[in-house]
């Protein structure tokens, strides 16, 4: 699926965002930024070990919840890897619609401050992080439709890893 708003693009694929030439493809990190399962452990184990190094490196504390860093993206086709540590679902109660939200519309800030043309994102925070698919899926494209409504030209596309999770969207 593929369509415009405002100047830019927004698209859904089912597949594995390793693979994806974006200017900055997003991590579903923890705040640790220590690696991990799921999407975290695919971008670590493609990209190989330079990611994990500079985010040792260069973010020793970690990254809040809402929070991104940037690093390179070592042997993956993408330029800068954005590092965002999602909520985790609590019932719904603890403000994670809205946290959610910010988390796509800043890292969509970063990618313009950062001059990519291009960005993909997976569905952050419903693996581990337990958040239903279906609301997940309604806020944060929402969100980034309502952003690139009046932005600068951008390409989004959400990354999907299961046919489940793009028919949520
Ligand atoms: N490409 C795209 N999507 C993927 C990939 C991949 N290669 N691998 C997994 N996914 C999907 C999952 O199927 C899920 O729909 O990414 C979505 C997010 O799931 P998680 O990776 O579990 O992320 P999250 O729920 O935000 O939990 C973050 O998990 O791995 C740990 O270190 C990470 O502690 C952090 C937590």
């Amino acid at each position: 699926m593929r369509c415009g708003v405002g100047q830019s693009t927004l698209s859904l694929s089912v597949g594995d965002i390793t693979t994806r030439p974006a200017d900055a493809i997003v991590n579903a990190a923890n705040r640790r930024l220590a690696g991990g399962g799921g999407v975290d452990g695919a971008i670590h184990r493609a990209g190989g070990p330079s990611i994990i190094r500079e985010t040792a490196e260069k973010y020793p504390g970690g990254c809040e919840t809402g929070s991104a860093v940037v690093t390179g993206a070592g042997d993956l086709p993408a330029r800068f890897v954005f590092h965002a540590v999602g909520p985790v679902w609590h019932g719904g109660y603890r403000g994670e619609e809205a946290r959610l939200r910010s988390c796509y519309r800043a890292r969509l800030n970063l990618a313009l401050r950062h001059g990519c043309g291009s960005i993909a994102f997976p569905a952050i925070s419903c693996g581990v992080y337990r958040y239903p698919l279906d609301l997940a899926a309604a806020a944060s494209f929402e969100e980034v439709a309502s952003v690139l409504n009046t932005s600068p030209p951008l390409e989004v596309e959400f990354v999907l890893f299961r046919d489940g999770v793009y028919a949520a969207l």
